[in-house]
């Protein structure tokens, strides 16, 4: 057993919450040394707050309205979360921008997963470009958030072959499966101490990681 205590964890989410999911069951199931103390969405339609719920771990929502700007909305949220005393915080479909300043409260211990081979298709929609540009591999990466819009140092990546009939709707669904098990996997690293932020930069097993860690998926036969 891992002598370590369990983190406290917060998931941030803004729509079906299947990642933060995944996560919470995987804390629960005793794969992450961690404990989710809040799941946090910026939407009160936020599908995934039910889910949360159902699994028993507290819920807030936090609104971006019109009448609250960026500033307020995000003072809103850092306040949220510091009542937490979060050690990590994971971004888990959080549909959100963040300030520099705000990711650098948080640096070090703010993950995010974006489903493409970073640094590759940053942004939107990433599975239409990837179909679009005739792509033969393509993935998902989780990273530590830095200021740069899914520009953060990689962890670890899944990878899959894009196959000739592959939609839109296929390609996302493997790769989102993907994804509820990478993300696990690097926040437990991270539980464990095996992944960690030194010095402003990724360490995993007590050196520096230069190159993300990539694991293979191979498409049902
Ligand atoms: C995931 O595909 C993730 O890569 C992206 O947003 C999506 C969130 O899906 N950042 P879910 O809410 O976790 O189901």
């Amino acid at each position: 057993m891992n002598a370590v205590a369990p983190l406290r964890l917060a998931i941030l989410i803004s729509g079906r919450g299947s990642n933060m999911t995944a996560i919470a069951r995987a804390c629960l199931n005793g794969e992450i040394a961690a404990r989710t103390t809040i799941v946090i969405a910026d939407r009160a339609d936020a599908g995934g707050l039910s889910s949360a719920a159902d699994l028993g771990i507290p819920t807030a929502v936090i609104q971006r309205s019109t009448t609250r700007d960026a500033a307020a909305f995000e003072a809103a949220l850092a306040a949220t979360l510091e009542a937490q005393r979060p050690d990590a915080i994971a971004l888990a479909g959080f549909m959100r921008i963040l300030s520099a300043a705000f990711v650098t409260r948080f640096l070090g211990r703010m993950f995010n997963i974006h489903p493409s081979l970073l640094p590759a298709y940053r942004g939107l929609h990433t599975h239409r470009r990837v179909l679009a540009a005739r792509e033969t591999q393509h993935g998902a990466s989780v990273h530590f958030v830095t200021a740069e819009l899914d520009g953060g140092p990689v962890v670890l990546q899944s990878r899959l072959a894009v196959v000739p009939a592959d939609t839109e709707l296929t390609l996302s669904a493997r790769v989102q499966a993907t994804e509820h098990i990478i993300y696990p996997q690097a926040l437990a690293w991270f539980a464990q101490q095996r992944l960690a932020w030194r010095n402003g930069a990724p360490w995993f097993d007590g050196r520096p990681l230069t190159t993300p860690i990539v694991e293979d998926f191979h498409a049902p036969a």
